[in-house]
């Protein structure tokens, strides 16, 4: 994967985005399209996953047939809207290993502050993806890339449903060596670092709290 910054235009991933930006969409819905439109962007991010060949027997003949190569990859959760992301992507991938990253933000300043960390062992040897739904300042995100690498992981992704250009200059400028996928990118933030016109708080409206 190339690009720092890849938009999603899907027309699947664009319709479901709309109906869950509504204000009046359901935390039902909501979470229902959260799961639906996570495996479309896992379908993207691992586009370019490294592959192998195994041999094979169909009930016709000997194959060498193509699989994944290398470790199982690491989803990493920035808790706790990245947990929205989190169902749809383990059913497209069953076998990835999960991380957890939990990180409050600052209201104040904006900045990010840690207070649970977990993630798989190995992740020098892994493809890490972690998974946000918004980026909004790239403060946590900054931060839990760094958290990450400092656990050894080298090959990482980011995966965000919304993406603020502040949170991707934040992110191009601390790592550019890691790629973002993004459903859209909206307009700016406002003075409380929501994204704009955005969708609104995504840990509210998937968990239903205010
Ligand atoms: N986090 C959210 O949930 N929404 C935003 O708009 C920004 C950060």
């Amino acid at each position: 994967m190339q690009d720092h910054l890849t938009i999603v235009k899907h027309p699947l991933v664009q319709h479901k985005l709309t109906l869950m930006r509504q204000r009046d969409t359901s935390t039902a819905v909501f979470r229902q399209l959260l799961r639906e439109i996570s495996q479309l962007l896992a379908y993207e991010v691992t586009h370019e996953l490294p592959m192998t060949t195994r041999p094979i027997e169909t009930p016709l003949q000997k194959m060498d047939a193509p699989v994944l190569a290398g470790r199982k990859l690491a989803l990493i959760s920035i808790l706790r809207a990245g947990n929205g992301l989190l169902d749809g992507m383990l059913e497209l991938i069953p076998s990835a290993r999960v991380g957890f990253v939990g990180l409050f933000r600052d209201e104040k300043t904006l900045k990010p502050v840690k207070y649970y960390f977990k993630v798989p062992d190995m992740l020098g040897e892994r493809l890490s993806i972690v998974v946000d739904p918004m980026l909004a300042t790239g403060n946590s995100s900054a931060a839990a890339v760094e958290m990450i690498k400092q656990e050894g992981a080298r090959d990482i992704r980011f995966l965000c449903l919304l993406a603020a250009p502040e949170g991707v200059e934040r992110m191009k400028e601390a790592h550019p060596d890691v790629p973002i996928v993004t459903a859209a990118l909206d307009d700016r933030l406002n003075d409380k670092g929501y994204i704009l016109p955005g969708l609104g708080d995504a840990g509210d409206r998937m968990f239903g709290t205010k």
